[in-house]
């Protein structure tokens, strides 16, 4: 069966997944599993499991990039659902997590998908630790790879935050939301020297105009391969 594409196709996913994440919190409680504040008030208030930035990446990348020679690695993927949606769509990706309780309801979250979609779960691997450590000399980092952060707000050290950076000159794309990018930077002026940080560092960043409301997702690129 060919796959889906495109974000109006992940209503029933949305759906699904939500059920899963209902049953997931209400059986073990939030911060047991990992889901914290951030994704009770996902459950409890928005009442989806896909944000509407999962689903406008979903939009983007079926509009960008190729199934058969790209794959995406979604840098702290918290409970999976951006991977859920790619790989629902037909992209090979990673997730990568670094707090053991939420990866572990990550993993749920995509035995469910498995036991519905069971294709789309084995295009989608979970893959426990901190990024960049975990994936480094892995095929994961290579040219081939578009690498996604969303909402990737964490306490980075100094040295992490600077190995973070020098690793996105290892994938062929990057796109991330400037606001939300290890620490969060609400004025221009933050975000603007966060661009110049990347600059500095031979990628040129384009802002993403579908980006949703309060978001700046970027889409980062070496600067040699620009045509
Ligand atoms: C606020 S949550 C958001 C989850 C998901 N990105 C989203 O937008 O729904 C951020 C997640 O990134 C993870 N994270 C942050 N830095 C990381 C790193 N260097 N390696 C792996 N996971 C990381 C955190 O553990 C946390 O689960």
């Amino acid at each position: 069966m060919p796959h889906q594409t495109g974000s109006d196709n992940l209503d029933f996913l949305d759906g699904y997944l939500f059920r899963t994440m209902v049953q997931i919190l209400n059986s073990e409680g939030a911060d047991p599993a990992g889901f914290y504040n951030y994704y009770k008030a996902r459950v409890e208030q928005v009442g989806t499991a896909l944000s509407p930035y999962d689903r406008m990446l979903v939009d983007y990348v079926d509009a960008k990039f190729d199934r058969q020679n790209r794959r995406i690695v979604h840098g702290g993927t918290g409970l999976g659902t951006l991977p859920c949606a790619l790989a629902f769509s037909g992209y090979t990706v990673a997730g990568v997590e670094q707090d053991m309780a939420r990866l572990r309801t990550a993993g749920r979250v995509h035995g469910a998908l498995a036991e519905a979609w069971p294709a789309a779960a084995e295009r989608y691997v979970l893959i426990g630790g901190e990024f960049p450590t975990v994936l480094a000399d892995t095929p994961w980092m290579t040219p081939e790879t578009v690498l996604i952060f969303t909402n990737c707000v964490a306490t980075w050290s100094e040295d992490l935050a600077a190995r973070l950076m020098a690793s996105l000159s290892t994938c062929g794309d990057v796109i991330l939301d400037v606001r939300l990018f290890g620490q969060s930077r609400d004025t221009p002026e933050e975000r603007q020297m966060l661009i110049g940080q990347f600059e500095a560092q031979g990628l040129v960043a384009l802002p993403i105009a579908e980006s949703t409301p309060g978001a700046f997702y970027y889409h980062l690129q070496p600067r040699q391969i620009i045509p």
